[in-house]
């Protein structure tokens, strides 16, 4: 989106690495629902103008050794802002539903303006494992297990 990082050079990076890429592509716009489809080079405009593989493998979000997330705003604790649909606290919404499972890693990639002191939260919520912006990397500490049920 307009507003958010531009994860081109990220992924052409990755591909000169030789990693295996998997593009959210959404399936459901009622529900806010996205899977994550294999890079082939082919891409196309969706409805909310994010370029999207349209035909491609599957793969389960836990099966991705990593996910680098766009974002809007990322505060000190972790916690991430999106466009505001909860498409990424949906797609990893199992993270919070078990104790034990912590893949993938959680890589917000952002400005450095976009950090703010605390965002409100809410059980949904699925917090960054670490966020990299231009001027560096910064990791954030394992929240402990909530005891709630998030929505
Ligand atoms: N795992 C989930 N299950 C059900 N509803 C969810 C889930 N994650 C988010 N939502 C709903 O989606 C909406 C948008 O989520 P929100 O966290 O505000 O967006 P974003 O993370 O994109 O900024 C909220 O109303 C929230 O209740
Ligand atoms: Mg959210």
């Amino acid at each position: 989106m307009p507003e958010e990082i531009d994860t081109g050079p990220l992924v052409r990076a990755a591909l000169r690495r030789g990693c295996h890429i998997f593009l959210p592509r959404v399936t459901d716009y009622r529900r806010y629902r996205m899977q994550f489809v294999a890079f082939n080079g082919r891409l196309r405009r969706s409805r909310y103008g994010i370029s999207e593989p349209q035909t491609g493998r599957v793969l389960p979000a836990r099966q991705l050794d990593f996910i680098f997330m766009p974002l809007v705003g990322f505060d000190l604790q972790g916690q991430r802002i999106g466009m505001g649909r909860g498409y990424y606290d949906r797609a990893l919404g199992y993270l919070l539903r078990r104790q034990h499972w912590f893949s993938p890693p959680r890589v917000g990639v952002a400005f450095d303006c976009q950090q703010v002191l605390q965002l409100p939260t809410r059980a949904h919520d699925v917090p960054l494992t670490a966020v990299i912006t231009p001027t560096g990397i910064r990791h954030f500490p394992r929240p402990m297990a909530s005891s709630g049920t998030p929505a």
